[in-house]
């Protein structure tokens, strides 16, 4: 009997990457190779790639470098680069990294069994074609992710916002959003295995739209569409635009239990002459009107956030600009980068990257340090209050304790006692650090 290929999947980047090695997985697994958890088991290693920073490169080329030892012990194994750094840097890094034998872009994973076959004849496979319509809407990811409980849906791929600073345009290519009945079975056949939560992906979901006999649905009716699939399925989105998080999505949200209350709103800066230059169509104080109907419409709504500092120009006013902003909103939770040049963006063509190394460091630690005290602060004010929690799992720390998270996406921490994953429980808060709520199972409620 001829043995089973392996295949050892490695990712980095967004959320969108975990999704799309899940299709890798499921396309590798019709041809026949079964998924390892070890790069020196394996016959194929994918490496499905990020561009965003030129640190999360660095990241994959260093990876890159490691991996030579692997092929020094076994010569057979093939290495793909797959997703975005594909795509950005194409036959380049094939001249570049001589370990590396296939370079696949992300619309092109149909593809993988053809080029694997190139491989496997000796040559060096490429394909990096972008296409305007595939979603790879037929095919049912194999979740890679253990827990059973929580899963990604793709709903929609590529951008067209072309922020100035951003290189996903260019590596993930035109918008285009994926049939809604494919959607809604996807959601029900997870539900049906047992996973309580759902998090639908795209790069900017608010604006998912699809005909269907004639009539329009965007994402708000999407997403009422997929909370109606079971109301113990919990759904969660990511990420929202905010020149376009509309009152409509907001209502549907407050109307229903089971779409979480929390809402990722990168801001990128609190100064309207910076989100100007950065092209994100949207002010200052329009970003502060959404804020404001968030806590309308949603009122016990988290709010997170994304944050660049040392963006072209930015002057010591910008950045108090945007330290002001985040006190003012208060945000619960924040990713918070400091910016970095990618090449062919607009930024990069038009805009001199003229923050200074130390002034772009010093920025980013205010930021860093103001948003732990806001965290700890939002923390601190849940402390008495009863949350209901999805169980994901055991704790890290301890058997005894179970992790879970309430509909405001903060990871609460409390006892065993006779519950177990997939349960919704109530949590009494007694306590919190920055990054977690502690409690109590509160059985009357
Ligand atoms: N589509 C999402 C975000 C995608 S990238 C959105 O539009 O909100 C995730 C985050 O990375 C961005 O929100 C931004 O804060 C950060 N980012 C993107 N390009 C960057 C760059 N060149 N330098 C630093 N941070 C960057
Ligand atoms: Fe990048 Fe802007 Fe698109 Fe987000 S919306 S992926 S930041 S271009
Ligand atoms: Fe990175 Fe590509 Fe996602 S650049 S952040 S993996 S879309």
């Amino acid at each position: 009997m001829e043995e089973v290929k392996k295949i050892y999947l490695e990712t980095y980047g967004c959320q969108m990457n975990f999704s799309d090695s899940e299709i890798v997985a499921s396309l590798m697994q019709d041809e026949g190779y079964e998924i390892c958890e070890k790069s020196d088991e394996a016959d194929v290693i994918f490496v499905n790639t990020c561009s965003i920073r030129d640190n999360a490169e660095q990241r994959v080329r260093r990876r890159l470098r490691e991996l030579k030892s692997v092929k020094k012990k076994n010569p057979f194994v093939k290495i793909g680069v797959l997703g975005c750094m594909a795509e950005r840097l194409k036959q380049q890094l094939l001249e570049e990294e001589e370990t590396v034998d296939m370079i696949v872009g992300p619309d092109a994973y149909r593809d993988l069994p053809a080029l694997l076959d190139k491989v496997e004849d000796g040559q060096k496979a490429i394909n990096v074609i972008l296409s305007t319509s595939e979603t790879y809407a037929d095919i049912t990811p194999v979740r890679l992710d253990k827990s059973g409980i929580t899963a990604f849906i793709s709903i929609m791929r590529g951008c067209e916002n072309f922020c100035a600073y951003c290189v996903v345009p260019f590596t993930r290519g035109k918008e285009r959003s994926r049939d809604p009945q494919t959607i809604i079975s996807e959601a029900k056949a997870l539900f049906a295995d047992g996973y309580r939560e759902v998090t639908l992906l795209g790069q900017n979901v608010n604006s998912y739209s699809w005909e269907e006999n004639g009539r329009k649905i965007n994402f708000a009716s999407l997403l009422e569409r997929v909370a109606e699939v079971d109301p113990l399925l919990r759904l969660r989105f990511a990420t929202s635009h905010p020149k376009d998080i509309s009152d409509e999505l907001l209502k549907t949200i407050g109307k229903h239990h089971n779409i979480c209350n929390a809402i990722h709103l990168p801001v990128q800066s609190g100064s309207s002459n910076i989100l100007k230059l950065m092209k994100r169509n949207y002010t200052r104080e329009w970003y502060l009107d959404r804020i404001a109907a968030i806590k309308k419409y949603v009122p016990d709504c988290a709010v997170s956030t994304d944050v660049i500092a040392g963006f072209c120009s930015e002057t010591k006013q910008d950045h108090q600009e945007t330290i002001s902003l985040m006190r003012e909103v208060g945000f619960d939770y924040a990713f918070m980068f400091k910016y970095s040049e990618r090449p062919d963006t607009l930024a990069q063509k038009k805009l001199e990257d003229d923050v200074p190394k130390d002034v772009k460091s010093a920025r980013l630690q205010e930021i860093i340090d103001l948003q732990q005290q806001l965290s700890h602060e939002s923390n601190k004010n849940d402390i008495g209050k009863t949350f209901e929690v999805l169980i994901e799992g055991s704790s890290k720390k301890s058997k005894e304790f179970l992790m879970g998270r309430n509909s405001q996406n903060k990871v609460v921490v409390f006892p065993k006692e006779s519950y177990a994953k997939g349960d919704y429980v109530h949590v009494k808060i007694t306590g919190c650090t920055t990054a977690t709520l502690m409690g109590e199972a509160d059985p009357l409620f």
